[in-house]
């Protein structure tokens, strides 16, 4: 029986009110939000500007955990110590993932009052990124079976064909730009392969994730408004996806096909499905992508290092682990107190807001030595908790790995040397840390 054609919805490729905004604030830094308090590391131009190192390091000698009593986002505590963040993560039932509380990030949630202020649509996009037990557990094993060593084993050609048709078409002795012609290429290839999405459309998948660009655009409330239209946007083209798949007579290998034929789907409702397809989408790409992006960086601005890679490929495991630990592209997760509790000798209240810093974690002296060093045979680098730590622990982590692996696999059976020698634009956010734009020049060792 022929089936009809599915319609995809039309989709902006420009955030107006983004763009907009941040060329108002880009003329108008004055108008970005104060950070009154000397440890309110909420503020996004110490990541812009790569100055948060002493910051942090400030905080982790005074204790593990700070509370910063005002900032745009309100107050919270500051967890910056690696044992403190396990511990709290250990706890999902006190320090809670929970949109109904807060969800992970440092963002607040509109009040009912803003939103119908607002008039944004704001159905409720459920993701289990933001549940706790038991609704996490059952959402989590719908996907894990997508990430496991047998699954990983599967996609490994495929990574690496693409990946190295990508690092073919590099331009010896040219000057471009490392985020745009690599990291963004290879991570929105990537999601493509595993959800089965459009090839032609794959940029979108950089476009829709890129609402966590800048956290100090305008207020809060606007930036909040804004992340949600385009997960709605994103939303509706899954929706049409998601249609396509179910008139498929036999049920493919991706990522989508998979949710849509696994037991637990039947108890999903369809906005959790694609609330959770968003969070495969947004939890893939920035992080993956600022990692080859970052890697490049650090490789550069360590010589010795990068011989000793150039010399002995055989470090590249670990050394994926280490240039994760200095990298941390997910600068923080938060999580919220449900009642009032002791951590390393502070009082936290029940709907306190707690900051996770991984980005200190993987520096903390007490488990790291010289932990500002890039050592690519340090012997405990795969201690970082770059990817979380309990129950949210990355599910797409050993994805990330492979990836990443194969990346400085091809680079190096290409003798491929990469140094940076213009522009370096990070990005001007306290979650996603990473790179906007990185100018290099290639060449062979
Ligand atoms: C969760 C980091 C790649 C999908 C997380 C968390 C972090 C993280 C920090 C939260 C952990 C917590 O709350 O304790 C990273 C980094 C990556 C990466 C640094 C790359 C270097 C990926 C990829 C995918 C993915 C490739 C999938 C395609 C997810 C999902 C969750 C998650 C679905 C939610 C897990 C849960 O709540 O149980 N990731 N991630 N991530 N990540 Fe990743």
């Amino acid at each position: 029986m022929a089936t009809a054609p599915i319609q995809r919805p039309q989709v902006r490729r420009e955030p107006s009110a983004y763009e907009a905004l941040k060329s108002h604030f880009d003329q108008h830094p004055e108008h970005r939000p104060h950070h009154p308090h000397k440890w309110d590391v909420s503020r996004s131009d110490i990541y812009a500007e790569n100055t948060w190192h002493p910051i942090f390091r400030e905080m982790r000698e005074a204790g593990p955990l700070h509370y910063i009593p005002e900032s745009p986002f309100g107050p919270y505590w500051a967890v910056v110590g690696h044992k403190a963040i396990q511990h709290i993560e250990a706890l999902p039932e006190t320090f809670s993932s929970s949109w109904e509380y807060g969800g992970i990030t440092i963002l607040n949630r509109l009040s009912e009052e803003e939103l119908a202020e607002s008039g944004v649509d704001r159905r409720e996009l459920p993701m289990f990124i933001a549940m706790d037990r038991p609704e996490h557990t059952g959402q989590r094993r719908t996907v894990a079976p997508k990430f496991t060593p047998s699954a990983m084993t599967a996609m490994e050609d495929e990574i690496r064909q693409r990946t190295g048709e990508v690092l073919d078409r590099l331009p010896h002795g040219e000057t471009f730009d490392w985020v745009e012609e690599v990291s963004i290429e290879l991570t929105t290839g990537m999601l493509a392969i595993l959800f089965g999405f459009p090839w032609e459309d794959r940029r979108l998948l950089t476009f829709w994730s890129d609402w966590s660009g800048d956290t100090e655009l305008a207020s809060v409330r606007d930036l909040d408004m804004m992340r949600w239209e385009i997960l709605h946007e994103m939303g509706a083209y899954f929706q049409s996806l998601w249609a396509e798949r179910m008139q498929d007579q036999e049920p493919g290998d991706d990522l989508i096909s998979m949710m849509i034929h696994s037991e637990a789907m039947s108890q999903m409702r369809p906005e959790e499905f694609m609330g959770n397809l968003v969070l495969l989408i947004v939890g893939g790409n920035d992080t993956t992508r600022n990692s080859m992006s970052g890697f490049v960086y650090q490789l550069d601005k360590n010589p010795d290092q990068r011989r000793k890679f150039e010399e002995d490929p055989s470090v590249i495991p670990n050394a994926v682990q280490e240039m994760l630990r200095l990298q941390t592209p997910l600068a923080h997760m938060r999580r919220t107190c449900t009642e009032d509790t002791e951590v390393f000798g502070q009082t936290i209240r029940k709907g306190d807001k707690v900051v996770l810093w991984y980005l200190s974690a993987n520096r903390d002296e007490e488990v790291f030595d010289d932990p500002d060093a890039l050592d690519l045979t340090r012997d405990n680098a795969r201690r970082h908790i770059a990817f979380g730590y309990g129950i949210h622990r990355c599910v797409g982590a050993r994805l990330a790995e492979l990836q990443l692996k194969i990346l400085l696999e091809e680079m190096h059976k290409r003798r491929l040397r990469v140094d940076v020698v213009g522009d370096v634009e990070r990005v001007r956010a306290n979650f996603v840390h990473g790179f906007r734009k990185l100018e290099v020049q290639v060449s062979t060792f």
